[in-house]
């Protein structure tokens, strides 16, 4: 039972599908913020449904998404295993729910896209979890990007090499996944790049996969666990791509995304192999500028902005055609076929 979109003078009623890890990183993030009414969970492990509970004790506890959609609710906050994103998002969207996703939003573009085609019918709030575009270095970078602050951009270098690697067995299911490190981590390189750019078209897409040091083949049993991508964008720009689960990094984490142009760098980074901690850095020659520094508490600011939003009445955003842009990108680093 969804209640009609419309301007909320109280607080969107929102249900949590999924609180394992991510999950109740968001809902606490969401709790703490008061802006919503953490009002059902379903989630089918007793354990992470206790924990999830003692963040919101006042929340009704449920089996399902069927049960879920019983539930007066605003919106639904999607954090279940990858493969589940896709069906679960465009089932709450049809019953009329606005829909908060974890990334990836489908495991290819053909999900990606029937998941934006149900949340434009339905016309309902969609918004997906690219939490990095809202950590306080890239919101110094995007807009200087955007209005030509370092000129022309002739290279983008995007790196997320996670040292150590899912923890949960799903994740090295192809089915469940939709793959390894490329859409784990590099979901959120190839965003970080179009996103800053405004979306220019990629006209050629260059790759090499790996898993336990072998390079695979086309459509492999395995999850890659590296990945070196070369993205050919129509404007010239060159980006070059590198993820990984399990490097001998040296460090628990390399993170970053540098944006190179004609009067200037700019380049998020992350600090001493932190997860969490990023340095923004503005190049021009050999001087270094720092515009942005920890500590930012930017995790949860994704699905906080799009619980404000769903507060103040927006429907379906056409900014969310986006995302399976990105999809498309990830389809062909890994060489699928792009319908
Ligand atoms: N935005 C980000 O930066 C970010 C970071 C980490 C993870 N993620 C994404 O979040 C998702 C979850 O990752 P995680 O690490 O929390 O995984 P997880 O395995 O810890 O959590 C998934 C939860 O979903 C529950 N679940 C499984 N089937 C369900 C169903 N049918 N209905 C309701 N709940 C169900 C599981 O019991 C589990 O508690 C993944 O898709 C992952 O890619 C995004």
């Amino acid at each position: 039972m969804s209640l009609p979109a419309r301007p909320s003078a109280r607080r969107p009623r929102l249900g949590f599908l999924g609180t394992g890890w991510i999950g109740r990183n968001r809902l606490k993030a969401l709790a703490d913020s008061g802006i919503a009414e953490i009002a059902a969970i379903a989630e089918p492990s007793p354990e992470c449904l206790r924990e999830a509970s003692d963040l919101a004790p006042e929340a009704t506890q449920v089996g399902a998404l069927e049960e879920l959609m019983q539930e007066p609710l605003d919106g639904i906050v999607i954090a279940t295993p990858s493969a589940l994103h896709a069906d679960q998002a465009m089932t709450a969207l049809a019953h009329g729910f606005a829909v908060f996703c974890q990334k990836p939003l489908g495991r290819d573009f053909a999900e990606a896209s029937a998941v934006i085609q149900a949340a434009r019918t339905a016309d309902r709030l969609l918004g997906v979890d690219l939490s990095y575009r809202y950590t306080d270095a890239m919101r110094r970078i995007q807009p200087i990007v955007s209005q030509g602050g370092i000129g022309r951009v002739q290279a983008v270098d995007l790196v997320f090499h996670n040292a150590y690697g899912p923890d949960k067995s799903w994740f090295y299911d192809p089915e469940q996944s939709g793959g390894g490190c490329v859409i784990d981590l590099g979901v959120h390189l190839v965003d970080l790049a179009l996103w800053t750019l405004g979306f220019p078209e990629v006209v050629k897409v260059e790759s090499h996969l790996f898993a336990k040091g072998e390079p695979l083949p086309a459509n492999p049993s395995v999850v890659e666990d590296f990945a070196l991508a070369t993205l050919t964008l129509e404007t010239g720009t060159v980006v070059r791509f590198a993820c990984s689960w399990r490097l001998h990094a040296g460090q628990d984490a390399v993170i970053s995304a540098a944006f190179y142009g004609s009067e200037g760098g700019l380049a998020l980074t992350n600090v001493d192999g932190s997860f969490y901690d990023f340095v923004a850095g503005h190049y021009r020659g050999t001087s270094r500028e720092t515009i942005a520094a920890p500590s930012d508490d930017w995790q949860g600011r994704a699905v906080v902005d799009w619980a404000r939003r769903l507060a103040e009445g927006h429907r379906y955003d056409p900014q969310a055609d986006q995302y399976p842009q990105v999809a498309r990108v990830l389809d062909r680093i890994y060489g699928r076929r792009v319908r």
